[in-house]
């Protein structure tokens, strides 16, 4: 299931790593995760009994890859790297997770810190390079193994103008942003999951075993999002998952999530997935959409019709079916209530069923935190309120990126940005150059947010402002 030649993309990859998967030796590459050289051998699942069941997300929030690894009970293989030697078995009866009581004993670490900025996507890093050129103190935390968010998958080439990186792929731009980072002295901690607040003002992060607080003098949250899913007989079939898992098989991990595919939804995600999947050799079978029309940008659809894939407007999927995985897909038309019509049904046999229904924001932290939440249709979820500096209704904690509502990777740089110029002020003070760099970056944003795209999202904006809170 290796990717060995790819019109964008070079895996060439070193020397093959040993690992143990249930007692047998298995092969994996540096930088890949457990579950990326799990599925290049054919492993699709780590239940052990039951109904089969794969993993969806390859990003963290389904829990459909956990297994013990070196012994650890319960670790989701999809954020663990592959290493020389790495022990992974299937958990026969998951151990509940070790609790450590280090912070009361007082041996957790502590990191002091300016500005906090938790995840590494563009929103974040971007945030970051902001705050860090003013001098401040940044600490990114990162739940993954490498930052860079959802961008490194993006193969795709950027519109907008070259400040913007215009012209560049997802991938290129945001080994770009983590270079610029990296050289300003922006530390990142990777394998860094947040995972708790205290009123006190403590984060805990949970770095690789051992317990983090973090003090900051502000925050900025750009935990992304999270792909949607959608309830059908099936769905939960090794091979059903996410367009972005997909990617990440593909783009990141140069790995084949299948043979042959369905896509569901032809927005821009689902269309441009369909794409990627051609370019790695996956086939098409076809892409399904349940509205009348094609959501995403037809230049997008015209490739995928070049190459013969059919694209069905109001369809949906209404079943997956096969033994241990999915064999085959069934679709059916549907009405103007979205309800399948009897006797249109249509069976792909398909080893891949992807899901490019949509994203949810991932802003859980700053609920738990008590941001003012609000659920907004157009941005994709629940999202804090915020001003136009990015700013929730929590002083000196501030929201950037998909996480304050799904929109795309240039307009997260800028909220980014912003997040990051105003978590510089509300230390520094209003100096005169950084209100002029952060109006710059409030005037980019606005244009960034002229296309028909993104009328949806403007409507959206206008709901979340925390002066409608308080009206
Ligand atoms: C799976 C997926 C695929 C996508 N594919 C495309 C595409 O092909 N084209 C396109 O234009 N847009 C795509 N998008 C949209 C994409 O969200 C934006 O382009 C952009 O990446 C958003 O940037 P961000 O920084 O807000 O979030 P992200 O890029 O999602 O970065 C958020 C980061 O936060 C980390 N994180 C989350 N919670 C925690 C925590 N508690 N502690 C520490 N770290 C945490 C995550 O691991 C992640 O690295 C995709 C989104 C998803 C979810
Ligand atoms: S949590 Fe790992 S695949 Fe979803």
């Amino acid at each position: 299931m290796r990717i060995r030649e790819h019109p964008i993309l070079d895996f060439t990859r070193g020397p093959p790593l040993k690992f143990t998967f249930n007692g047998n030796i298995l092969e994996g590459y540096p930088n890949e995760s457990v579950l990326a050289a799990l599925w290049a051998n054919g492993i699709k699942s780590l239940k052990k009994g039951g109904p089969p069941q794969g993993p969806f997300c390859q990003i963290g929030y389904c829990s459909g890859c956990m297994a013990r690894v070196n012994g650890r009970p319960r670790v989701r293989t999809c954020l663990e790297p592959v290493s020389e030697g790495l022990i992974v078995e299937i958990e026969e009866e998951p151990l509940p997770p070790k609790v450590t009581h280090e912070a009361e004993e007082g041996k957790a670490e502590i990191i002091e810190t300016d500005v906090m900025v938790v995840g590494s996507g563009p929103a974040g890093i971007s945030a970051a390079i902001a705050a860090r050129g003013e001098g401040l103190r940044v600490d990114v935390f990162e739940r993954h193994f490498r930052p860079g968010g959802q961008l490194v998958k993006q193969t795709h080439k950027f519109f907008g103008s070259g400040k913007l990186f215009g012209g560049q792929r997802g991938f290129q731009i945001a080994r770009r942003l983590i270079q610029d980072a990296n050289s300003l002295g922006v530390r990142i901690h990777t394998r860094a999951p947040v995972i708790g607040w205290f009123k006190e003002g403590f984060f805990a992060v949970a770095a690789q075993d051992r317990l983090v607080l973090v003090k900051p003098r502000t925050v900025i949250v750009s935990t992304g999002a999270v792909e949607r899913f959608l309830p059908f007989p099936g769905n939960t079939l090794p091979g059903v998952m996410g367009a972005g898992a997909a990617q990440t098989l593909m783009n990141e991990y140069g790995v084949k999530p299948g043979n042959r595919a369905v896509v569901v939804g032809a927005g821009n995600v689902g269309l441009i997935v369909a794409y990627q999947l051609l370019q790695a050799g996956v086939e098409v079978a076809a892409v399904v959409e349940v509205m009348k029309e094609i959501g995403g940008w037809l230049v997008h659809a015209a490739k995928l019709r070049r190459r013969g894939i059919p694209i069905l407007t109001s369809h949906t999927v209404i079943r997956a079916e096969g033994k241990n995985s999915v064999e085959r897909v069934i679709v059916s038309q549907v009405n103007d209530k979205f309800e399948p019509i009897p006797g249109t049904e249509k069976t792909f046999e398909a080893d891949l069923l992807l899901l490019a229904v949509g994203l949810t924001p991932e802003a859980r932290l700053l609920a738990e935190m008590g941001a003012r939440m609000v659920w907004t249709s157009e941005l994709g979820g629940y999202v804090p309120y915020r001003n136009k500096y990015m700013e929730t209704s929590i002083p000196g904690v501030f929201v950037a990126g998909d996480a304050s509502g799904i929109e795309e990777a240039t307009t997260a740089i800028l909220t980014g940005r912003i997040a990051g110029y105003s978590a510089a002020i509300n230390i520094l003070g209003p100096r005169d150059e950084l209100l002029r760099k952060r109006e710059e970056a409030i005037r980019e944003l606005e244009a960034a947010r002229m296309t028909p795209f993104s009328t949806k999202v403007l409507k959206g904006v206008g709901k979340v402002m925390l002066s409608e809170l308080q009206a």
